[in-house]
């Protein structure tokens, strides 16, 4: 199938504390900088700012920002770990439109700055864990999902949210998935507190190759739900059908909460393997975030809606 199973990394990729506190210093005197917008892609390093720190952030080390750069699932931009970052012309980050359609009784749609202007950005340093067995611990920067979909004012009648990521067959990936990249969360999920709309990383604009201009990260679920470069978020009663549903439907459900419990059909979900240590460690239920987000699923037999 095609998401695959472990693969290894260079313990050269691990954080270099040193390098991590000089540019936090930087940004840090950067803060009084207007706010960047996406950037041409190639431009390195556009720093956003100034930056909230996050309570729900993760005190655990980061990974280096080369791994997190470098070693990425993006399908549109090629099916290797190192496609991605080295396909970034192949997707233009500017202008960019986010469409909030469906159950909304104001459907809109927004530009990067009209995103960062809704909230301040937040720096949030989350736990990621994929499904094909490694994890990372990335410092994202952006706002709450929540407060953009407020501005839209869902409709009781709306459930789900569908998210839809942008695809051009000129320059893309053709088959491996049934494109666009669509993902999709329970109405309550989106709206979590954990739930973020990212615009950045280590503090600058994000990287064509982890989703610029605008990407989903939602941190208690397998990484494949969090869509990069978002193009429409839709409300919608029913569940809908996912990339990945639709591709593999026994081996990708639509919850796909981290669950060390239930393994995937090809290989077990129990360790994983953080980018830069040389050993496995346990993977956590709800990937650690079981104490802000169990409660959505108490009573539902996780087996069955993996
Ligand atoms: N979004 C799109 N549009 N296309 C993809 O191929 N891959 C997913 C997810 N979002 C993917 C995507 C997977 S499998 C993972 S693990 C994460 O993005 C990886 O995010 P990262 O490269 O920023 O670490």
């Amino acid at each position: 199938m095609l998401i695959r199973p472990p693969a290894d990394i260079l313990p050269s990729e691990i954080t270099d504390p040193d390098v991590y506190r000089a540019r936090r210093r930087f940004i840090a005197q950067a803060g009084g900088l207007a706010l960047a917008t996406a950037l041409p892609a190639g431009h390195a390093h556009a720093a956003l700012g100034p930056l909230v720190a996050s309570p729900l952030s993760t005190t655990e080390g980061q990974t280096s920002r080369k791994a997190v750069t470098t070693y990425n699932n993006f399908y549109e931009l090629g099916t290797d770990k190192s496609d991605p970052a080295e396909n970034t012309h192949r997707l233009k980050p500017a202008p960019w439109q986010l469409r909030i359609e469906g159950l909304v009784n104001k459907p809109r749609s927004f530009g990067i700055d009209e995103i960062l202007k809704l909230a301040p950005l937040e720096e949030r340093i989350y736990r990621m864990r994929c499904v094909e067995g490694w994890s990372m611990v990335i410092p994202w920067v952006g706002i709450p999902l929540a407060t953009l979909l407020k501005q839209a004012d869902p409709q009781g009648s709306a459930k789900y949210v569908e998210f839809v990521s942008h695809y051009d067959k000129t320059t893309m990936t053709r088959g491996v998935l049934d494109w666009p990249y669509t993902e999709g969360l329970r109405l309550d999920e989106a709206r979590h507190p954990l739930t973020l709309l990212a615009v950045g990383l280590y503090g600058d604009v994000l990287p064509v190759q982890n989703g610029a201009p605008v990407r989903l990260v939602v941190p208690w679920k397998y990484g494949f739900k969090s869509g990069k470069s978002i193009v429409a978020i839709r409300l919608v009663e029913k569940q809908p059908v996912t990339a990945w549903m639709k591709a593999g439907p026994s081996e990708y459900g639509f919850y796909s909460n981290v669950n060390p419990d239930v393994d995937h059909p090809r290989w077990s979900q129990a360790t994983e393997r953080r980018i830069g240590e040389f050993s496995k460690r346990k993977t956590l239920m709800y990937n650690g975030y079981a104490d802000q987000v169990a409660a959505m699923y108490s009573g539902m037999d996780l087996r069955r809606f993996f």
